[in-house]
C-alpha cells in the first residue's frame, strides 16, 4: 500500500487554516479521495483534554501559569498520541492527512513566541515524532494586524456567555463552550516573533513549505486563496 499524503495549515492565529482546510477537504472529497481532517492539539480524546488545558485561559486560573516548557511538552504529547491514532493508520491505508498545524507550530509559538529556541524543539521532534515530516505545508501569512483582529473577532463570537466565576476556579470539564482565547491574549511582540519565525521556517525549507494568503500575492479573499491552493496541492499528490 502506498503511503499517503500529508499536508499541514500553519500560520497565525485568524490567519484562515481551518477555513481553508475544510474548502480542501471538500474539494479532494468531491475528486474521490479519502481524506483525514484533524487539528492540533485536539482530535483525539485525550488531546482534546490537553486543548482545553493549553487554549482555555481559565485553565491558569485553576492550575496556575504553565511553564513554557510544560507547554511545549504538552504539544508534543498531544502530537504523539495524533500520529499514534490517526495520522499513522491513515497515512498507511493511502489517505490524504490534512492537519490544522504541526510541528512547525511549536517551533514558532514556543521556540520563538516563548523564546525556547528552535534547536529544542526540533530535538524534542525527532525524538517524538520520529522526524514525521509533512509533504506539504500550506503557510496562510496574511499581514499580522488583519490576522489577529479576525482571530479576536472570531473568539469573542465564540467566548462563554457566563463569565468563569472568580471564588471557585476548577478545571474546565468536556463538553464546555469554546474559551480558547490564551494565546490571543499574548502582546503584538509574541505575534511579530511567531511571524518572523515562520518566514525562517518557509525561507529553510522552500520545497515542503510554501506561503499563499499573503500580501504580496494579491487577491487574498477566501475563494482566491482557496484556488491557488488547489494549484499548489494538485501537482503533489500521487
Ligand atoms: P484560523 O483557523 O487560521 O484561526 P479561520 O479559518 O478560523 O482561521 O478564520 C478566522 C476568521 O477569518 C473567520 O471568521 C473566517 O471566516 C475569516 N477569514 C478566513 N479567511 C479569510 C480571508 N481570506 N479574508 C477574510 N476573512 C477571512
Ligand atoms: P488553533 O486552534 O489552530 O487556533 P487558531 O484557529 O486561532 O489558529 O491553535 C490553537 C492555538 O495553539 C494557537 O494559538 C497556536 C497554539 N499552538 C502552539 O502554541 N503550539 C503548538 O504546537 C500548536 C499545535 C498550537
Amino acid at each position: 500500500m502506498p503511503r499517503g499524503t500529508f499536508i499541514t495549515f500553519e500560520g497565525l492565529d485568524g490567519s484562515g487554516k481551518t477555513t481553508q482546510m475544510r474548502r480542501l477537504a471538500a474539494w479532494l472529497t468531491a475528486s474521490g479521495r479519502t481524506v483525514v481532517t484533524l487539528r492540533q492539539p485536539g482530535s483525539t480524546a485525550l488531546g482534546d483534554r490537553l486543548r482545553v488545558l493549553l487554549l482555555d485561559s481559565r485553565s491558569e486560573s485553576a492550575l496556575g501559569p504553565i511553564d513554557p516548557l510544560a507547554e511545549m511538552a504538552l504539544m508534543f504529547a498531544d502530537r504523539a498520541q495524533s500520529i499514534a491514532e490517526v495520522i499513522a493508520p491513515a497515512l498507511a491505508v493511502g489517505s490524504i492527512v490534512l492537519c490544522d498545524r504541526f510541528t512547525d507550530s511549536t517551533e514558532a509559538y514556543q521556540g520563538a513566541g516563548r523564546r525556547l529556541g528552535s534547536q529544542r524543539v526540533l530535538a524534542l521532534h525527532a525524538a517524538v515524532c520520529d522526524s514525521l515530516q509533512p509533504d506539504l505545508t500550506l503557510l496562510l501569512l496574511p499581514p499580522l494586524e488583519v490576522a489577529l483582529a479576525r482571530a479576536r473577532r472570531r473568539n469573542h463570537r465564540q467566548a462563554p456567555t457566563q463569565p468563569p466565576t472568580q471564588s471557585a476556579p476548577s478545571l474546565p470539564t468536556l463538553p464546555q463552550p469554546a474559551a480558547e482565547d490564551r494565546f490571543e491574549r499574548e502582546t503584538d511582540e509574541f505575534y511579530a516573533r511567531i511571524h518572523a519565525a515562520y518566514l525562517q521556517i518557509a525561507a529553510r525549507d522552500p520545497h515542503r513549505v510554501l506561503t499563499v494568503a499573503d500580501v504580496a500575492i494579491g487577491d487574498n479573499s477566501i475563494d482566491a486563496i482557496e484556488l491557488r491552493i488547489r494549484g499548489l496541492v494538485a501537482p503533489r499528490l500521487s
